[in-house]
């Protein structure tokens, strides 16, 4: 069968944007794609699949492979999740740097060469979950624009590790053992998703980019936020800090009182009050903690009670109040919220 290249380019533009494989619509159609020789120019190695019908991507996903393959220098997408490679090394890629995506979560990768990924110019993704990595690789290419390394082993994070990266949209760096993000994520201009929780954070990481819109930092160790520190954003939406040691003194007054936000996760922290939010929040989740009132002056101000509070979602269980402590007037204010989990 036959794709006219019109036809191929918009296809390939739809699963782009939709999901991690640009070939799932060639398989579904085309099943014996796989199993047809490639030639159109460098061999196909053995392991792995080059459908002639696509013969940019290769596809070595779960395969048992204990080794990198050999790229073909005309590859643009390689597929080799779900293996068992320990290695990436200084010429894994050979001629291959026309590589768009390179996706190798869960394998064993903890070692790679300095220069593995460097001469890789035109990388946008670059997946790495789920391995064995303790530090993020050295000369990562600054066409990045999503960076997946979460669930590795990895404790330091270098100043330069993602220098240039201005198109950076995606940063996961989530299940590791980082401490300090350091000055990291400076100049990250384009980053809309930070992912840093379930690390060992002891403060909210400096130069945050101005661009975020969803920022994750769940299951660290942070105690304090610093002032202002929600007046640099000007999109960000979701804010989580559930599982980390914030108290009351921590959190800088009226700190969350900015508009834009969406959802503001507090939860397993140590507040022992509710921090006054803006009218505009739609989910705040301030469960396990130690609130002891409900200070309806914390969602809408007394004096005017008819700009009312959008909250739809707010949760409270496990704290020291119970429902006789929500005052009858925080029906008008709190109209939106169906139910208040208590
Ligand atoms: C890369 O290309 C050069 C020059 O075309 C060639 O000599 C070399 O063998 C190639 N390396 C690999 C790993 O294919
Ligand atoms: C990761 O490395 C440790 C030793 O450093 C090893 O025990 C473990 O099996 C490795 N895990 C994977 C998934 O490779
Ligand atoms: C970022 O994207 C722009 C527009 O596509 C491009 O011109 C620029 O070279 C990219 N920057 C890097 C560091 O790749
Ligand atoms: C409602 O209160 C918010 C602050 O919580 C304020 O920014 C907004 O301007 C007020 N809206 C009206 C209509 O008064
Ligand atoms: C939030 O800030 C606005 C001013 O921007 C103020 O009018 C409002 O009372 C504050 N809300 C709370 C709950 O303190």
């Amino acid at each position: 069968m036959f794709y006219p290249p019109v036809l191929l380019v918009g296809l390939l533009h739809i699963t782009l944007t939709q999901e991690a494989d640009p070939l799932a619509w060639i398989y579904r159609l085309h099943p014996m794609a796989s199993l047809q020789a490639d030639n159109t120019g460098g061999d196909c190695p053995t392991e792995c699949d080059c459908p002639p019908t696509f013969p940019i991507a290769m596809y070595c996903d779960n395969r048992g492979l204990k080794q990198m393959p050999y790229i073909p220098s005309r590859m643009k997408y390689v597929y080799l999740q779900h293996n068992h490679i320990p290695t990436v090394s200084d010429d894994a890629f050979g001629n291959a740097t026309d590589l768009v995506w390179v996706i190798l979560h869960e394998n064993h990768i903890n070692t790679v060469g300095k220069k593995a990924f460097a001469k890789l110019a035109k990388l946008d993704r670059l997946y790495l979950s789920g391995n064995n990595l303790t530090e993020v690789p050295a000369s990562l290419p600054a066409s990045l624009r999503d960076l997946r390394l979460n669930h590795n082993k990895i404790t330091k994070v270098l100043p330069s590790a993602f220098e240039g990266m201005e198109n950076l949209t995606i940063l996961l760096l989530n299940d590791n053992d980082i401490q300090d993000m350091g000055g990291a994520l400076k100049g990250l201009k384009s980053l809309t998703l930070l992912d840093v929780s379930n690390n060992q954070l002891k403060n909210v990481p400096e130069g945050l980019p101005s661009m975020l819109h969803q920022l994750y930092l769940g299951s660290n160790a942070i105690n304090a936020i610093p002032d202002n520190f929600l007046n640099r954003f000007s999109n960000l939406q979701y804010v989580r800090f559930s599982h980390n040691e914030l108290t009351d003194k921590g959190i800088p007054p009226n700190i969350f009182n900015v508009s834009g936000l969406i959802e503001l996760d507090l939860s397993f922290n140590k507040l022992e009050r509710i921090p006054p939010v803006s009218t505009s929040l739609e989910h705040l989740y301030l469960q396990a903690n130690q609130i002891k009132e409900f200070t309806l002056g914390s969602f809408c101000s007394v004096v005017d009670v008819m700009n009312f509070s959008k909250l739809k979602i707010l949760r409270l269980e496990g704290n020291e109040i119970t429902r006789s402590d929500i005052p009858s007037e925080s029906a008008m204010c709190l109209r939106l919220a169906s139910d208040i989990a208590l």
